[in-house]
């Protein structure tokens, strides 16, 4: 593997006030570039803005939300006043819309790719035409996911959302290659983030899914007091390091995304049936199953009772 002469001064990232956005926040500004923290949350990216300081290194914060053009017009223009152009932007801020297919309305799937697929495209025109005319080495590093190359069935949106994030990525290395910027799609598989607290679940019995979220929370916590987690968003920081540094296409992380990394090629009639289990039903019941052998004394979701009572959905 060649290495690129970047050497990130100036580092942009998106989604920044949490899971991965802020891991890749933290390596970045510890390797020594100033770091500008975005968020649609302004609070969250100054908490990620006072913990880089913290630890006597550079960063400053900004509210952006990624679905709004004129929004990532005036955030370039801010970037380029106060600080110049970067030499690296990532592309993270994302969500998560689930659910059944035919329960997810327009707007769901708008929701989903206005954020997921549309915000990369608006801060690849932005930030790509600031590199190009800048006619200096720059490289942008998307957040995409494994679910970009195995379908499944209960996160139609997503995965198209994911898999348009990592043929876009293709699709401008060879526009923006020949100018001298790198592009990426980072895929991780699963990460321990707060994607499942901000997550859109659409269909699914709500006290079920509430419980979901304070069992994962619980889990979470227990987890974050390990000296090492295999699940930790710094793993997705070192592999956008990586990335940039050898300028790599498409970087899978964690074994589950390099499985469908490679199924997708060597047998993909398996990778497409492998997640076929996955149904809102199935899902339903062994959420009921779980959360009873955790705490039998609770009491049992609406959805459970019976299965001709009517089932309260979050929509
Ligand atoms: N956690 C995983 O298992 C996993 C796996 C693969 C890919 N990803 C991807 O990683 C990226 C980061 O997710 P995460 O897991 O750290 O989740 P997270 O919820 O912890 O962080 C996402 C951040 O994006 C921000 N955000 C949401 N909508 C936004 C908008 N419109 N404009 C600006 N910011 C917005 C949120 O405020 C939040 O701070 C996402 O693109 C996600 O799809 C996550």
């Amino acid at each position: 593997m060649k290495r690129t002469n970047i050497h990130p001064e100036l580092v942009v990232v998106t989604g920044a006030g949490s899971g991965i956005g802020r891991a890749i926040a933290l390596r970045f500004a510890a390797a020594g570039a100033h770091v500008v923290v975005s968020d649609l949350n302004r609070d969250s990216a100054a908490a990620t803005e006072a913990m880089i300081h913290a630890r006597g290194r550079r960063a400053c914060a900004a509210r952006l939300d990624v679905t709004d053009p004129s929004a990532w017009e005036a955030f370039a223009r801010d970037v380029l006043a106060d600080h110049g152009v970067p030499d690296v932007l990532v592309n993270n801020a994302g969500m998560l819309v689930s659910g059944a297919f035919v329960d997810l309305t327009p707007a769901d799937w708008d929701r989903q790719l206005s954020v997921n697929l549309l915000g990369v495209v608006h801060g690849c025109r932005v930030f790509g035409q600031q590199m190009i005319d800048n006619g200096k080495r720059g490289h942008i590093v998307n957040i995409a996911s494994a679910a970009a190359f195995t379908p499944t069935p209960v996160m139609s949106a997503y995965s198209v959302s994911k898999a348009g994030v990592k043929m876009l990525t293709e699709c401008l290395r060879l526009e923006f290659g020949p100018k001298g910027i790198g592009v990426s799609a980072i895929c991780p598989g699963v990460i321990n983030t707060n994607i499942g607290e901000h997550a859109v679940t659409v269909g699914v019995d709500e006290e079920l899914v509430a419980r979901g979220k304070e069992l994962t929370r619980r889990v979470q916590d227990a987890a974050a007091k390990l000296p090492f987690s295999p699940l930790s968003p710094d793993l997705v920081a070192r592999a956008a390091q990586r990335a940039v540094r050898y300028d790599l296409a498409v970087v899978p992380v964690r074994a589950e995304a390099w499985l469908g990394y490679f199924l997708l090629r060597i047998a993909p009639g398996v990778n497409r049936r492998i997640a076929q289990p996955l149904d809102v039903e199935r899902i339903e019941r062994v959420g009921r199953r779980v959360l009873r052998l955790i705490d039998p004394t609770s009491s049992e979701p609406a959805g459970a009772q019976a299965i001709s009572a009517p089932i309260e959905v979050s929509r």
